[in-house]
């Protein structure tokens, strides 16, 4: 996981400007080697890394069916949503936006399964959640369909240069 975060991590920066953002909480964020990345390219930002009380100790504890913290300008989840089934990853999506200010952004950082004819890792990726976790990599009307059940208005999402994408939500 750490590897492949680190990998991951510089593809995302390459992508997308962070710079407009004053604060980011990565929820789930385990060692929270993307945020750690974003803050030290952007110093004026303020971050906070956000999971389970026991697994990491600078982290904010929370548990994202009860709450996360609270206003942030930009939430991020990588690699969060694809270890739930659909049921699961709408309550979560529920919880960051009870949490989230009105203006809130929220960014999945996750595998877009593409077509069914078009080779794609997220395809292997797919049946390994589904073994070994009941997760699931989708599709972008899956991402799409799971953001609106969630609660948030999907805005879109961009490829970066490595496997994982950048899919966009605003609260308002
Ligand atoms: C697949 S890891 C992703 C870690 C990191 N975002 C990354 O990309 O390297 C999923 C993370 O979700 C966290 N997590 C699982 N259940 C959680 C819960 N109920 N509340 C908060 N975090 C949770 C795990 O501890 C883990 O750090």
């Amino acid at each position: 996981m750490a590897s492949l975060s680190n990998f991951d991590t510089n593809a995302v920066l390459n992508t997308f400007d962070f710079s407009k953002f004053q604060s980011i909480c990565d929820v789930g964020a385990g060692p929270g080697t993307l945020l750690k990345a974003i803050l030290k390219k952007h110093p004026q930002i303020r971050g906070v890394i956000a999971d389970l009380p026991q697994v990491i100790e600078q982290a904010e504890p929370c548990d994202f069916f009860q709450g996360v913290p609270r206003n942030h300008d930009l939430y991020i989840m990588k690699h969060v949503l694809h270890d739930w089934d659909d049921n699961k990853g709408i309550q979560i999506l529920k919880t960051v936006k009870e949490c989230s200010p009105s203006h809130a952004k929220l960014m999945l950082l996750e595998y877009v399964v593409p077509g069914s004819n078009i080779t794609s890792s997220g395809k292997l990726f797919d049946l390994h959640m589904g073994i070994v976790n009941n997760g699931k990599e989708r599709t972008e009307e899956e991402w799409k369909n799971m953001l609106v059940a969630g609660g948030w208005n999907y805005l879109g999402y961009e490829n970066t240069k490595g496997i994982i994408s950048v899919i966009l939500a605003s609260k308002d």
